[in-house]
């Protein structure tokens, strides 16, 4: 096949870098650096996460500060790790926000260069969103504000967004969850746990490793991955319990095979919220770089027993550069108690109506090349639309509340999660040569995953004017140029 001969000759230079790294670190993966790193603390209780407390009393109102700064971990038993973290916890703190209310959160950057804070897959304003044209300098503080519309419920997560320097500083430990709920949740009742997964690839010296040339081209690789900040951790539950988990992809470049041994999984819910109705029956689920779900896990009612949540092997690109083994994220262990009645999951969720009909459409194509953009030694440059990112272009115009279908084409030899700022969109189809598959379901999302040689038409609508980036997630090909400017005039 042309493509897979392209990438081939492309990545020709890496190849002995491949070779003398097979079977490096027990994060299971092929091909980057060994991952070190291995005295991590491994199969602790699951930690709770970090709460962003609500300085203000009026109601409507969340007031808070975020510290971006330098604090030393204590990841492994050797010397400690340097890391860029909020407010000094790894990973950030959960923000729990209420739709209707106003947000207020200021951050203050400690970190010795630029930084932004975006809020992945909000509708706040272009102005508010933490893009890179709107650096907050080392040293200076600035203050986001928004609303949350009604609708807007769902789960979601922050992390820096300096042009250049994403992947970097969320390597180095710079991401958090937010989690914004709805006054009339269905699934209040059911007991609920979220799981925010990051990856961490530490050197010899157990400091954070630079990206290498592999990571520039195919996305970081074999970082071992870690839930709430800790590695396999153990989640206690009494056998028969029902409970609600949010998944976040932090990750800059894994996909997620999602399956837990012994169990089906309900999907109840995507990037933008709840689904109209729980998905059933399914052995696995795919979570790319930056997605998140909702599932309602029934669990087995026999005690003392263990179940691995893992991520199955899954295969990025041709050559096997980006494939990444079975590895285990966390154990679900029963305790010893009775087995709970299980709780009945609502046959419908809430209401999800389609965008409705276009009245403009966009093809968008992802194409490869070599020579441009290469940053630290990639060989391949992932491009939008034939171009690499330049802030001060606008690559495309659209007017605020005007429906389009954007047509989006990989004719690259690897996957991208495809992700647009601002507002979610919906599914219509996916189409691989000549077979075209329409959405079984609808669903909100902000991010979408486009395998080699796919196609994907989505419907999208901005409701804000300004000005929105749209690229993909994998954090090494957003910051080497594969990103592109949408322009939303006003109506
Ligand atoms: Cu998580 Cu530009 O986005
Ligand atoms: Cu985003
Ligand atoms: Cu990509």
């Amino acid at each position: 096949m042309k493509r897979r001969r392209f990438l081939e000759s492309a990545l020709a230079g890496l190849s002995g870098l491949i070779v003398a790294c097979r079977g490096g670190g027990d994060a299971g993966d092929v091909g980057g650096p060994p991952a070190s790193g291995n005295g991590l603390a491994d199969g602790q209780p699951l930690r709770p996460l970090d709460i962003l407390r609500n300085q203000s009393a009026a109601p409507g109102q969340f007031s808070a500060s975020l510290s971006a700064a330098q604090a030393s971990e204590m990841l492994n038993a050797g010397p400690t790790t340097p890391m860029w973290l909020y407010n000094g916890s790894r990973p950030g703190p959960l923000i729990e926000l209420t739709e209707g209310q106003h947000v207020a959160i200021r951050i203050d950057n400690g970190l010795p260069q630029d930084t932004t804070v975006h809020w992945h897959g909000l509708p706040v304003p272009p102005s508010q969103d933490g893009n890179p044209m709107d650096p907050v300098p080392a040293g200076a503080s600035r203050v986001y504000e928004f609303d949350l519309p009604a609708g807007s419920a769902g789960t979601y997560w922050y992390h820096p967004h300096p042009h250049l320097n994403t992947a970097e500083q969320v390597a180095r430990g710079l991401a958090g969850p937010l989690i914004v709920r709805a006054g009339d949740d269905p699934l209040a009742h059911i007991p609920e746990v979220t799981l925010f997964v990051t990856g961490v690839r530490l050197d010899a010296n157990a400091e954070i490793s630079a990206d290498n040339a592999i990571d520039w081209t195919v996305g970081r690789q074999n970082e071992l991955l870690l839930v709430n900040g800790d590695r396999r951790p153990i989640h206690t539950v009494r056998p028969g319990a029902t409970q609600r988990w949010r998944i976040l992809n932090a990750t800059a470049s894994r996909h997620f095979r999602l399956a837990l041994e012994g169990h089906e999984l309900t999907l109840v819910g995507t990037d933008g919220g709840l689904l109209a109705a729980p998905i059933g029956g399914l052995a696995e689920i795919l979570v790319a770089p930056a997605q998140r779900i909702e599932i309602v896990v029934s669990v087995n009612p026999a005690p003392n027993e263990r179940y691995r949540l893992q991520a199955l092997q899954y295969e990025t690109d041709y050559l096997g550069l980006g494939t990444y083994a079975d590895v285990d994220l966390l154990t679900l262990a029963t305790n010893a108690e009775a087995s709970a009645v299980p709780m009945v999951i609502p046959s419908a969720l809430r209401p999800i109506a389609d965008l409705g009909v276009a009245s403009a459409s966009q093809r968008i194509e992802l194409s490869e090349v070599t020579g441009l953009c290469t940053r630290s030694g990639a060989t391949v440059t992932f491009l939008i639309n034939g171009r690499i990112f330049d802030p001060d272009r606008v690559d495309l115009v659209t007017t605020v509340g005007r429906v389009e279908l954007w047509k989006i084409v990989n004719n690259t030899a690897m996957a991208h999660p495809f992700h647009i700022h601002g507002t979610q969109f919906q599914l219509v189809s996916r189409q691989v040569g000549t077979v075209l598959t329409p959405a079984s379901y609808l669903a909100w999302i902000d991010t979408i995953l486009i395998p080699s040689q796919h196609t994907a038409t989505i419907k999208v609508r901005q409701m804000l004017a300004g000005k929105r980036m749209f690229h993909c997630h994998i954090l090494e090909h957003e910051d080497n140029c594969m990103m592109a400017l949408l322009d939303v005039l006003p109506a």
